[in-house]
């Protein structure tokens, strides 16, 4: 059995968790490979709401084991809330039931309020990230000076360690941002506490995953943030500071290319972004407060991580074709569907004008997305409430016809439509 790979296909906040929920029933294990907290994905089971920051959202099936990969970063006060978030709901989370990669890198407060002056500092020219300390961490990483969860096995080591980067760091907040420093102890005396809870987690993630996959196993990566985010094939510097797209799965696991088989592109059936960036298909207005919701329902468009409105508009199948392209993906699920209902006409970007052409791919890649209008095909929607259909067969001809335009510019099929947020609200072609 192979490597599943999902995948976001767009900005982030496509419904991942969701679809890697559905999936994780028939995965030994899944596995997250990079990024860190600044992940929200959700699940919806019943009257339970799981919002999953850094443990793969698989571990709400009993039988499924997490895996947090050597390409994450991962702050442990997060970890642990989150594990008690997860216990609140009646999940469990002992140590036969998450594997912790000892190469993967610790995030500390030093991280987070490095990330709070940057972004203060750049002002206007902010990137809008989560502040949770992704990038200065990835940065220790680069220049091999990080923290990594291995070494939390060594308590004295640690203490060194933990106080060596505070003092680093605070030297940095005090003469680049003209911030407060932290006090080396006390985060040494947290982060020995962190260890001694978090020390029977770790394990030899890549040997384990190996070996489940020798044993016909079949293996879920979850992807964070999305496509457009990576820090070599989205949108920089309006990116994060790791690589979300489905290579980064191998690098960030310990696995080779012969794992791979599925790459499960999750796109929304139209488009968001939260923080800053190009965004060629934006709307604002009346269209904008349809798509985005007023905040009143779960699902509405406010950041899991963050509860900033997400901005929204169109789908835009320039770089849906993009993502394809750099995921190598081999079939698209869509989501939100049901969010479109009423939506008459509907909109969707076929193909960009600029410098006097048409452009049905980007000519330099990303660069310089703003300088693009978008070519808009018009359809005529439909007015059928979708979030109780559950067969193909069933959804509007408009709607299905959305679907197969689509697959048509993407060039891969749709497997499956979701229709509301919860479990069963789902239709997967026959
Ligand atoms: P992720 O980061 O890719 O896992 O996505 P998020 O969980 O951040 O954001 C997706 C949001 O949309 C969550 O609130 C989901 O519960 C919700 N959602 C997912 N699929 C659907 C759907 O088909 N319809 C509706 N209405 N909401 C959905
Ligand atoms: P999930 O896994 C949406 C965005 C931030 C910001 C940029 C850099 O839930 O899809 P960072 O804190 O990573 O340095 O911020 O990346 N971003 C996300 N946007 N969903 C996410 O994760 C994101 N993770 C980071 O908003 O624009
Ligand atoms: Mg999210």
């Amino acid at each position: 059995m192979p490597l599943d790979i999902i995948v976001g296909a767009q900005w982030g906040d496509e419904g991942k968790g969701r679809m890697v929920d559905l999936l994780a029933e028939q995965a030994a294990a899944v596995a997250r490979w990079g990024g860190g907290d600044n992940a929200g994905h959700t699940v919806t089971v019943g009257d339970n709401i799981f919002k999953l920051h850094l443990i793969p959202s698989g571990i709400i099936h009993p039988l499924t084991v997490g895996v947090m990969g050597n390409g994450m970063v991962i702050n442990p006060e997060t970890l642990l809330a989150e594990m008690a978030h997860l216990e609140g709901l009646g999940v469990r989370v002992p140590p036969e039931r998450l594997r912790i990669s000892p190469s993967a890198h610790l995030i500390t407060p030093a991280h987070r309020a490095l990330d709070a002056a940057q972004e203060q500092q750049r002002g206007g020219g902010k990137i809008g990230t989560t502040l949770r300390g992704i990038g200065p961490a990835y940065v220790d990483k680069a220049a091999r000076r990080g923290l990594r969860v291995g070494d939390m096995l060594d308590e004295e080591d640690l203490a060194d360690k933990v106080k060596a980067h505070v003092e680093n760091t605070n030297r940095q907040l005090s003469a680049l941002y003209n911030a407060e420093p932290l006090d080396a102890h006390e985060v040494a005396a947290q982060f020995a506490e962190y260890a001694r809870r978090l020390r029977p987690y770790i394990a030899d993630t890549s040997v384990y995953l190996h070996q489940l996959l020798a044993d016909g196993k079949r293996v879920l990566g979850e992807g964070a943030q999305g496509t457009l985010l990576d820090l070599d094939h989205g949108t920089y510097p309006y990116v994060t500071s790791s690589h979300p797209i489905a290579p980064g799965a191998l690098l960030g696991l310990g696995l080779g290319f012969a794992a791979v088989g599925e790459v499960i592109g999750v796109t929304k059936a139209f488009q968001t972004r939260v923080g800053e960036g190009g965004f060629p298909t934006e709307q604002e207005g009346e269209t904008a407060e349809r798509l985005r919701g007023t905040g009143e329902n779960p699902w509405d468009e406010f950041g899991t991580t963050t509860g900033r409105p997400r901005r929204v508009g169109w789908l835009d199948l320039v770089l849906l074709r993009y993502a394809v392209r750099v995921n190598g993906l081999t079939k698209l699920a869509l989501t939100k569907l049901d969010i479109l209902s009423g939506l008459k006409p509907m909109k969707i970007c076929v193909a960009y004008e600029g410098g006097g052409r048409t452009h049905r791919e980007l000519p330099l890649g990303l660069r310089g997305l703003e300088d693009f209008m978008p070519v808009y095909q018009e359809l005529r929607g439909w007015d059928e409430d979708l979030r109780g259909v559950r067969e193909w067969a069933d959804l509007p001809q408009a709607a299905r016809d959305y679907i197969h335009l689509i697959e048509e510019q993407a060039g891969v099929a749709v497997g499956w439509a979701s229709v509301g947020p919860e479990r069963g609200q789902l239709v997967a072609r026959g």
